[in-house]
Order: structure tokens, then C-alpha cells, then sequence
């Protein structure tokens, strides 16, 4: 049995992929199953518009982004729903010359990977958003990117879960892991405990407070807070994602217009506050002049999982039989279903398509891999 902990989108995809390997899966959630990060993101999918640290988490996203259109329609297969996924581009817009000359290189680069994306002037960027400012000066636009949306998503990943007999188990509360001398032997929560020969904590932010984990096997995850809301558009104002300094806008088919977000280290606080909603509007509006009559609709904020040097950590580490998939960051619905194939491939010691290296959560710790050891004594 594999007992994952954490029904974020993360946890979900992980269970779901484990399922269709033929493994048991249950999936214990502290509260409501996709209610947190996986509820409060916008959903984006922009391995080359985000900031990356390194070109292994570049390389990671970018497979991440390969795989969601066929993901999406096993989804829609297995549940019905439709996760309106999107993929007609990211606009950046640029209102100085650094951030103009920065957009055009970043362009150049993006070109020299073989990755269609262009440099747009002021009358090309307002031809194809035409509620962004008279004030930008060009807008680089990278055609592959998009968003999902990622409450929906939500909602497939749990029924295409259960159809396949996954079960999760809402409200458990905190869990703790149980281990010996050598390896996890399951899990236990107010409800009892549960015998489990691997153990996955996807549990978001709150990774590193998991109970009953060894100092050498801690993973160091924060809560970074975002803070986000939606203003309902009636007419469609804004065709696609539009960056702009210091946030971004996403138009939800259902007629919202998501924007995001702030980035804060304020713990596990999850209050909208009033300097959060006024510098999301100021920046939108500043640069979408065009929304200053909408109606704000929804305020809220979620907590991204953020590690010391900004990559997740997948796979297994000091303890046999406990696998970590958290610290995702800012893009942990765009890596959920890499993640999921990863650490299935690690579970099963098969080669993954991508090096999983860069994401041990050995890289914090000096001790070996514990997957050889956990395999054996299973
Ligand atoms: N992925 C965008 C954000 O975390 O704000």
C-alpha cells in the first residue's frame, strides 16, 4: 500500500498515476481535498515567463508543459470535466527601456532554444490586448504557454481518482509517520494507523511539519503567501495571460479575470490584507487601465511551498520508504503531473525522462538514497 499525504493537485496526480501502475493508493488530506495552494493558484502553465533557478528546474517545467494537453484529455476521459486548458500564449509587457531590452533578450534566447515567442511594439501589444496601457513600450510573447484552471482540475484528479479506487480520506487532521530503526511503516492520524510499504508527504506548505520524521529525512519547506482576486468581466477585456512588473492577469472562461499575486514570507497567515488588494490593483491597473470599472468579485490567498534554493523536492531520501514531492513553488500545477511521473518512475526504479538528481531531497543532507532499501523490505 502507498499512503500519500497531501490531496493537493500535487498528491492527487501522484495517486492517480500510482493507480494507473497498478499500486493501492490511499490519499489522507488534513482538510478538503485541492482546497489550498492547488485552489488558490491561478493555474498558470509558463515554464519560460517565470523566473527559474536553474536550467534543471527550466528543463523540468518545460516537460511538465509537454505533457498537460494529452493529461488533460485522459481527464476530461476519466471524468467528464473539462479543465479548460489554454495554451494560446503569455504577453509580457514591458513600460521601460531595462524591462524592454530585457524582454527582447529573454525573446533572443528564447528563439535560440527553438521556442516561438516574439518581440511585440506598443501598437502590435495593444492590437492583440487592447485594454493594456498607451503607456507600454513593447511586450515580449511566448505562443506556447497558458493557464488551466486549476479548481477544475481539482475536481477531475479526485474522480478520476476514485474511479480508479484510489480513496481519499478528507479531514484526517495532522498525520504522523510511524517508522522503525530502518524504514517507514505507515501512518497514523486521529482515525488509527495505517501499515503503508511507501509513504509520500505531498503536503504543500506544511511539508515540514510532518510528525514522526526523522531529523536526517526533514524536508525545509515555507509558506510563501499569495494573495490574489477576481474581477467579473462582463465584456472580454483580456484574450490571455498578460504579465505585467510585479504581477498578472488571467481571464477565466467563465467570465472572471484572476490577479496575482504577492509574494510574502508572513508564515502560515492566509488573510487578505489591505495593502495585498491594493498593490494587485495598483499594478493591474497601471497597466490595464481598461479594468478600473469592474467589480471586484473575490479576494483570497494561498500559501506556495518554497524551498532554500527555489526547486522542488522529488524522490526519496535518508528514510527508507518515504518519498517527498513538495516545494514546488510558484509552478506546482504546472510540475504536478511531472512530478507524479518521476516519482512513479523512481517508485518503480525505472529511468525517468528527466534527471530527477537536482531534486533529491538528499541535496539538503549528506546521507544515501533510501528507495533500494525500501524496495527490499517491502
Ligand atoms: N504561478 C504564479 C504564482 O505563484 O503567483
Amino acid at each position: 500500500m502507498v499512503v500519500v499525504i497531501g490531496a493537493g493537485l500535487v498528491g492527487l496526480c501522484i495517486a492517480y498515476e500510482l493507480s494507473k501502475r497498478g499500486a493501492e493508493v490511499r490519499v489522507l488530506e488534513a482538510a478538503e481535498p485541492a482546497s489550498a495552494a492547488s485552489w488558490a493558484g491561478a493555474g498558470m502553465l509558463a515554464p519560460d515567463t517565470e523566473e527559474m533557478p536553474s536550467a534543471a528546474m527550466r528543463a523540468l517545467c518545460a516537460y511538465g508543459l509537454t505533457l498537460y494537453p494529452s493529461f488533460v484529455e485522459e481527464l476530461r476521459a476519466e471524468s467528464g470535466l473539462d479543465v479548460r486548458l489554454r495554451l494560446d500564449g503569455i504577453l509580457s509587457l514591458a513600460f521601460t527601456d531595462e524591462e524592454a531590452n530585457r524582454a527582447a533578450a529573454r525573446v533572443a534566447a528564447l528563439n535560440d532554444e527553438g521556442i516561438a515567442a516574439r518581440w511585440l511594439d506598443r501598437t502590435q501589444t495593444i492590437a492583440l490586448e487592447p485594454a493594456v496601457s498607451g503607456a507600454v513600450l513593447g511586450a515580449s510573447f511566448v505562443e506556447r504557454e497558458g493557464h488551466v484552471d486549476n479548481r477544475r482540475l481539482g475536481w477531475a484528479l479526485r474522480a478520476a481518482c476514485e474511479r480508479r479506487g484510489v480513496r481519499i480520506e478528507s479531514g484526517c487532521g495532522a498525520s504522523a509517520v510511524e517508522t522503525d530503526a530502518r524504514r517507514v511503516r505507515g501512518v497514523r492520524t486521529k482515525d488509527g494507523f495505517l501499515s503503508a510499504s511507501t509513504v509520500i508527504n505531498a503536503a504543500g506548505a506544511w511539508a515540514g511539519e510532518l510528525a514522526g520524521i526523522p531529523q536526517s529525512a526533514l524536508v525545509a519547506v515555507r509558506p510563501v503567501k499569495g494573495q490574489m482576486l477576481a474581477l467579473a468581466m462582463p465584456r472580454r477585456l483580456v484574450q490571455r495571460i498578460v504579465w505585467f512588473p510585479g504581477g498578472y492577469v488571467v481571464p477565466r472562461q467563465d467570465g472572471r479575470l484572476l490577479v496575482g499575486a504577492t509574494v510574502e514570507d508572513t508564515g502560515f497567515d492566509v488573510r487578505v490584507t489591505a495593502h495585498g488588494v491594493k498593490w494587485l490593483l495598483d499594478g493591474a491597473l497601471d497597466a490595464l487601465p481598461a479594468l478600473r470599472d469592474l467589480a471586484v468579485t473575490e479576494t483570497w490567498a494561498g500559501l506556495r511551498p518554497g524551498s532554500i534554493d527555489g526547486l522542488p523536492f522529488i524522490g526519496f531520501g535518508a528514510l527508507a520508504g518515504y518519498a517527498v514531492a513538495t516545494g514546488h513553488y510558484r509552478n506546482g500545477i504546472l510540475l504536478a503531473p511531472a512530478t507524479a511521473r518521476l516519482l512513479a518512475d523512481l517508485i518503480e526504479e525505472r529511468a525517468p525522462a528527466v534527471d530527477p538528481s537536482a531534486f533529491s531531497p538528499l541535496r539538503m543532507h549528506s546521507q544515501r538514497p533510501g528507495n533500494a532499501a525500501a524496495k527490499a523490505a517491502t
